[in-house]
């Protein structure tokens, strides 16, 4: 059942380039354009939108942030992010013309729940993106699309979040289409890329043994920190949340740039730090800075787990270990940054002796406030 995988985990890792592709399967129309049948909102609805808000918990709320950012840069409209938990005890202003979109692997996580009732109340419109039909989430709203992600048996999600980031990259496209910020051609460019991104990751799955290696040498690190800037920000996030959830071990993640702030003080000699680095192409000023970050903690005695763009040979220099990822455009790169954390945090629970699909003290759904 397990499909030769040790783990249901590793399982569902290997199933994510089927699981995007078969969450873009059917959306693109032969005129180039989204197709979002599951979405029973209007274009007149989808257009008189003036505000966004996602709200979702855990890796569906890492999965939210990386969709601001396609979200405001596609569509040009104000785009907030929220932990469904603090949504509504913070009277968020909201109304007719407001957009909350829900992310939910299971569509019945309680707090995603009582902050989509709460948007409802207040009469804002309701999207879930969901990988369960017919659970509560997706029945409560007025739309939802539906991740076609397959079961996710592990408790630890990986497959449902590369999804989600899908899902929201349609909606995105979906929303700048038919409020003409972005032409079918512009569009049909970036589902090309997606289209691609199953492939890039099949290869990228292929080169995981010296993560597996890497794992096998960090299991005894009493913390490790994670780093990136930009979309690489919410990834960071999502691979310190993956070693904390699996490993039980101490990994914070931060934006690059809120290093020197504070967190950098933290950095002792030894300490593992994972960068996420942008693409050199398109925002290299981004990159560039990622990559004095990454010195700036070397200087001060870090092991640094470098993750770039294969190709971008200049940041070997700073690498301790290098993780090439296949090029990928700036905002799709959640798609492969991700894959390589989600494989060290599940190889390191497995060397510290843990069990990987059911780690303690969590449940697959979280049906409690
Ligand atoms: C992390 C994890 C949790 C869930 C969170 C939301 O690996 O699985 O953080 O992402 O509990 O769950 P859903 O998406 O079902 O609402």
């Amino acid at each position: 059942e397990k499909g030769g995988h040790d783990y249901f985990m590793l399982k569902e890792i290997a199933e994510q380039p089927q699981a995007i592709a078969d969450t873009l399967l059917g959306r693109l129309s032969e005129r180039g354009e989204i197709v979002l049948d599951e979405v029973r909102l209007t274009d007149q609805d989808l257009r008189d939108v003036d505000k966004i808000f996602i709200v979702a918990c855990g890796t569906s709320y890492h999965a939210g942030m990386v969709a601001k950012y396609a979200i405001e840069h596609w569509v040009r409209i104000p785009c907030e992010v929220e932990l469904a938990s603090e949504f509504r005890y913070r009277d968020p202003i909201l109304d007719r013309s407001t957009l909350v979109v829900a992310i939910s692997q299971s569509g019945e996580s309680m707090d995603t729940l009582m902050a989509l009732r709460h948007a409802k109340e207040q009469k804002a419109r309701v999207l879930a993106i969901c990988n369960t039909n017919g659970s509560t989430i997706p029945r409560e709203s007025d739309a939802v699309l539906y991740t076609h992600g397959g079961p996710e048996i592990a408790v630890a999600s990986t497959k449902a979040f590369l999804t989600q980031l899908v899902a929201c990259y349609l909606i995105g496209l979906h929303l700048a289409q038919i409020r003409g910020v972005m032409y079918a051609d512009e569009v049909a460019a970036v589902v090309e890329k997606l289209q691609q991104t199953p492939d890039s990751l099949r290869t990228l799955l292929g080169r995981m043994e010296e993560v597996r290696e890497l794992a096998r040498d960090l299991k005894t690190a009493s913390t490790v920190l994670f780093i990136g800037r930009h979309v690489g920000y919410p990834v960071a996030l999502e691979g310190a949340l993956k070693l904390k959830e699996l490993a039980y071990m101490h990994a914070e993640g931060f934006a690059a740039g809120e290093l020197k702030h504070g967190p950098i003080a933290l950095i002792d000699e030894g300490t593992p730090v994972v960068c996420v680095v942008p693409s050199p192409a398109g925002r290299g000023v981004m990159r560039d800075k990622v990559v004095s970050n990454i010195q700036e903690v070397r200087a001060r005695g870090a092991r640094t787990i470098v993750i770039a763009e294969e190709g971008d040979e200049d940041v070997r220099a700073f690498a301790d270990h290098l993780i090439p990822v296949p090029a990928t455009p700036t905002l799709l790169a959640p798609l492969m940054t991700t894959v390589p954390l989600q494989v060290l945090a599940c190889e390191i629970a497995a060397a510290r002796g843990h069990d990987v699909d059911q780690p303690r003290n969590l449940a697959k759904s979280v049906t409690v406030e």
